[in-house]
C-alpha cells in the first residue's frame, strides 16, 4: 500500500546535490575510488574545545528543553559576537537560536511572507531559497549573479524586478555556489533599494569567516538604517565545522523574532540544550581553530583555481570566500549535468552541476574544496586528463 503525498509537496523536490552525492556514494560502495568535491561540508573535525564543552555539558546533566528562544547565555554570547565582530548592536532579545540556517530560512519566510508575495533571490542560489518560498506559495523572483560582473549583485536589475508584491530580498554573501563576496559598495546600493521599497532583507552570512586575502565580509545589518529591516541568518555549520550539530541563529528586531519564534516553537521547540552550551564556547574560544581552517581553505583555493585555469576548455574566477569554485564549462559544448556525470563516470570525481542551483547555473559546475589537499591534487590531475580527452 502507498499513500500519495499532499499536493503542496510538489514544491519540495529532492535536492540535486543529494542526488549527485548518493550516486557518488553508491559507486564508492561498489569499490570505485571516488573523490568528493560535491559536498558543501568541511572535512575538518569540530574543534576539540567545542566538543569538550558539549561533553561537559552532558556530564553536568544539561539534557532538558531550553527556552524556545534559546538559552539566555547563548543568546547573550551571540549578541556580544554580533557587536564585537560585525559591528551591529544587538541585545539578546533580538536573537533566536535555530536548528541551523535551514530552519532560520523557513521560519523567516513562513513568518513574514503571505501567499502571492514576491521574494527576490539570487540565481544561482542555495535552493532552499526557491523551494521554501514555493512551499508557502510565495513567488521567488530570480536576480542574476553573472560571472562577467564577478557575481556582484546588480542593483539596477533588482530595481527592474521590484513590483508592489515584492516583500523580501535575499542576499547571500559569501555566496553558495559562486564563492563571491559582495562588496560594501554593492551592499550600499541594495540598502538604498531596501529603504526605497520598504523591503525585508534576509542576509545569509553562514560563510562569513571564510574569506581570503584582502576580501572583507560586510554584514548587511551593519549598514546605516538596515538593522530595522534585516533578518541576519547565521550558524555554526560551516565556519566551526559543526554541520551535524545543527545550530544556527537569526538576529533581527525583537518584533520579528517574536514572529519567527512562533514557527520555531511548533517545529523544534528549541535547539539541543548541550549543543547550545557548546555554541557559547565556539563563539568565545574557537577563533584560533577557525583561523587554522581558513588558512588551509585559502591554500586549497589558490591551488585549485590555478590548476583549473590551466586546463583545456574550462575556466573560473578567483572566489573571495566560502569553499566553492564555480567552474565555467561552456567551451566543452555540453550541459552542466552532462559534464558532472562525465567527471563522475570517467574521472571518479564528484561535482555538482550548476543547474542544481537554478537556471543561472547552466554552463557551470560547482567544486567544493572542503576536501583534503592531497585529494584535490589527485582530482585536478584526473580532471585535466578527462577534459583533454573530452576535447580530443
Ligand atoms: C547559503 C547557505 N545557507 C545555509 C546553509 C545551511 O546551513 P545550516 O547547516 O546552518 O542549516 C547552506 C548549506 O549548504 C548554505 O549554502
Amino acid at each position: 500500500m502507498s499513500f500519495d503525498t499532499a499536493r503542496r509537496m510538489e514544491a519540495l523536490p529532492f535536492s540535486g546535490i543529494r542526488v549527485m552525492m548518493e550516486r557518488a556514494n553508491r559507486m564508492q560502495r561498489e569499490g570505485k575510488d571516488i573523490i568528493h568535491m560535491e559536498i558543501g561540508r568541511p572535512d575538518f573535525d569540530t574543534p576539540e574545545v567545542i566538543k569538550k564543552a558539549a561533553f561537559s555539558s552532558l556530564e553536568k546533566g544539561n539534557v532538558f528543553y531550553t527556552s524556545n528562544y534559546g538559552t539566555p547565555e547563548l543568546r547573550a554570547a551571540i549578541a556580544e559576537k554580533l557587536t564585537r565582530e560585525n559591528g551591529i548592536d544587538y541585545s539578546p532579545s533580538e536573537v533566536l537560536v535555530t536548528i541551523g540556517v535551514g530552519e532560520g530560512t523557513y521560519a523567516a519566510i513562513a513568518a513574514f511572507c503571505n501567499e502571492g508575495d514576491e521574494i527576490l533571490v539570487p540565481n544561482p542560489v542555495w535552493l532552499n531559497y526557491i523551494h521554501v518560498p514555493n512551499f508557502f506559495k510565495v513567488v521567488p523572483v530570480a536576480y542574476d549573479l553573472l560571472e562577467e560582473n564577478d557575481y556582484q549583485i546588480d542593483a539596477e536589475e533588482i530595481r527592474s524586478k521590484i513590483t508592489d508584491k515584492t516583500r523580501m530580498m535575499v542576499i547571500n554573501s559569501p555566496g553558495n555556489p559562486t564563492g563571491a563576496v559582495q562588496t560594501r559598495e554593492t551592499l550600499e546600493k541594495l540598502a538604498a533599494l531596501a529603504e526605497e521599497y520598504n523591503l525585508i532583507v534576509i542576509s545569509d552570512e553562514i560563510y562569513e569567516k571564510l574569506v581570503y586575502g584582502d576580501t572583507k565580509h560586510v554584514s548587511f545589518a551593519s549598514l546605516p538604517g538596515m538593522k530595522e529591516r534585516t533578518i541576519t541568518l547565521n550558524g555554526f555549520s560551516k565556519c566551526y565545522s559543526m554541520t551535524g550539530w545543527r545550530l544556527g541563529y537569526a538576529a533581527a528586531p525583537e518584533s520579528m523574532i517574536q514572529g519567527m519564534v512562533r514557527v520555531h516553537q511548533y517545529i523544534n521547540t528549541c535547539a539541543s540544550s548541550f549543543v547550545q552550551e557548546a555554541g557559547i564556547t565556539a563563539l568565545r574560544e574557537a577563533e584560533p581553530d577557525v583561523q587554522v581552517m581558513v588558512k588551509e581553505y585559502e591554500r586549497r583555493r589558490n591551488y585549485t583555481v590555478k590548476e583549473l585555469n590551466s586546463m583545456d576548455g574550462v575556466s573560473c574566477r578567483m572566489p573571495g570566500g566560502a569553499f566553492y569554485i564555480f567552474v565555467n564549462i561552456k567551451e566543452l559544448g555540453k550541459t552542466s549535468a552532462e559534464v558532472a556525470d562525465y567527471l563522475l563516470d570517467h574521472a571518479h570525481v564528484a561535482t555538482v552541476p550548476g543547474t542544481a542551483f537554478g537556471e543561472g547555473g547552466e554552463g557551470y559546475i560547482r567544486l567544493s574544496y572542503a576536501t583534503a589537499y592531497e585529494q584535490i591534487v589527485e582530482a585536478m590531475s584526473r580532471m585535466r586528463k578527462a577534459f583533454a580527452e573530452l576535447k580530443a
